[in-house]
């Protein structure tokens, strides 16, 4: 059954003038036993994911929907089909990419045959697979091209849980590289219009499954550590607190529970710092076209800066444009003080897009890229967004926020 709106589809239809947008239904879905083979309860979804797995198959590249952000989405095992998302994407190739599997099956085909996965390991897959928590692997160069780990001796895997994804990963019947669907330094797709609109005219294929759900990527670990510890090279939809959790409740006492340390928090990496190996360490990253201001409004400046009231902060934005208003686009919580004195200020004009309850991070990563990249398309001038907690959803969403900033501003009230 076919419910979502398709006024915008028409829209894209009507304006394509390279990539076809296809409709899948992912309530249409639906996977037997084993996980493995999909069923269609819908023919138009069908039809768009045959022939995307046809494309894919053609060793082309796709944009397709995940949970957690449109991916770019080629054959992972054929250096020549991945080659093209580094040309589509203008992809330094020290980036390296993440495969897509959709069973345990396609996961072993990738491994050196004598790995055997850590408890940790074990843990995290049954809990947060399928889902937005990529793991590395060692990698076997004699599978994984070296294009797509970029020379490095591991491979990061994840098993996303969109049923658009899964089916495509299984009906190609082989594992699918895809780093999400945006121009190198972009804000990620979150929608199959955002990646319409930057990647049309170089993709002949779209697929269409409605909005991603959790709305910024997913988390980055790396347990490879001879200390058995677990890293966080990327914070992302799934939490540190939910994977801490479900270590102490999996190994439980008696055993020793693995740390669970953030990059930059909680240890430093100089060497790693010196590759891109997790987003934004050494590539400009989730920037709009226009500047983005972080505000934040409940946390005194770090020593040497100083704070700002927001009538001054708007006074010296009035100065950029003598002959007209300033567009300003708001990216705060729906509870955000700063909407308090945003009226009728003269000289300046705001758009607000609203992150959801300071209460409630996950609906600020769900709309996060969304508000960048509809505050970008209407016009702003300048974006500001309002700092949230580094708790829970909070810490991937200002690890994004931090990297889309050119600037910082602490506001006193
Ligand atoms: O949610 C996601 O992860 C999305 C969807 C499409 O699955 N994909 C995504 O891919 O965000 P991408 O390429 O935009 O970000 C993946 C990041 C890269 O920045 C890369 O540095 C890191 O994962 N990465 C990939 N392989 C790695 C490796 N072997 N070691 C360390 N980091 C790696
Ligand atoms: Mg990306």
């Amino acid at each position: 059954m076919i419910s979502r709106s398709t006024d915008k589809l028409r829209f894209l239809h009507t304006m394509s003038v390279s990539a076809h947008v296809l409709r899948c239904e992912p309530s249409s879905i639906s996977f037997s036993a084993d996980d493995e083979l999909p069923n269609f309860d819908d023919e138009v979804t069908r039809a768009s994911l045959t022939a995307a797995a046809h494309q894919i198959k053609s060793a082309q590249a796709i944009g397709f929907p995940t949970e957690t952000v449109y991916g770019l989405g080629a054959l992972a095992l054929d250096a020549s089909a991945a080659a093209r998302i580094f040309s589509t994407k203008g992809r330094p190739a020290d980036n390296p990419l993440i495969v897509h599997v959709s069973s345990q099956r396609m996961l072993r085909s990738l491994l050196p045959p004598t790995y055997a996965p850590s408890r940790s390991y074990e843990v995290l897959m049954k809990r947060f697979w399928p889902g937005a928590l990529t793991l590395l692997f060692p990698s076997d160069p004699s599978t994984v091209p070296q294009i797509v780990t970029a020379n490095h001796p591991t491979v990061a895997i994840r098993m996303p849980s969109h049923p658009v994804a899964r089916a495509l990963i299984a009906l190609v019947d082989a594992p699918i590289a895809a780093p999400s669907a945006n121009s190198s330094g972009k804000p990620s797709p979150t929608r199959a219009e955002h990646v319409f609109k930057d990647l049309g005219s170089k993709l002949s294929l779209i697929l269409d499954g409605g909005p991603c759900t959790v709305g910024l990527e997913s988390t980055v670990v790396d347990g490879l550590n001879e200390d058995g510890n677990i890293r966080v090279l990327r914070p992302g939809g799934v939490t540190v607190e939910d994977i801490e959790g479900a270590l102490r409740e999996e190994i439980g006492e008696g055993s020793k529970v693995p740390r669970v340390l953030v990059h930059k928090r909680d240890f430093q990496d100089a060497a790693m710092e010196a590759t891109p190996t997790t987003p934004g360490m050494k590539y400009r990253h989730y920037s709009p076209s226009v500047p983005v201001t972080l505000l934040y409004t409940s946390t005194s400046p770090p020593p040497g800066m100083a704070s700002t009231t927001l009538s001054d902060l708007f006074a010296s934005l009035k100065t950029t444009h003598a002959q007209r208003p300033v567009k300003v686009g708001l990216l705060v919580p729906s509870d955000s003080r700063i909407l308090l004195q945003t009226d009728e200020v003269s000289g300046l004009e705001f758009t607000v897009f609203y992150l959801g309850a300071v209460s409630d991070p996950a609906v600020t990563a769900h709309r996060l890229f969304d508000g960048l990249l509809t505050l970008e398309e209407r016009g702003s001038d300048i974006i500001l967004v309002e700092a949230i907690l580094e708790e829970k959803e909070g810490l991937a969403v200002m690890n994004r926020v931090k990297k889309a900033a050119s600037e910082s501003q602490w506001i006193s009230f």
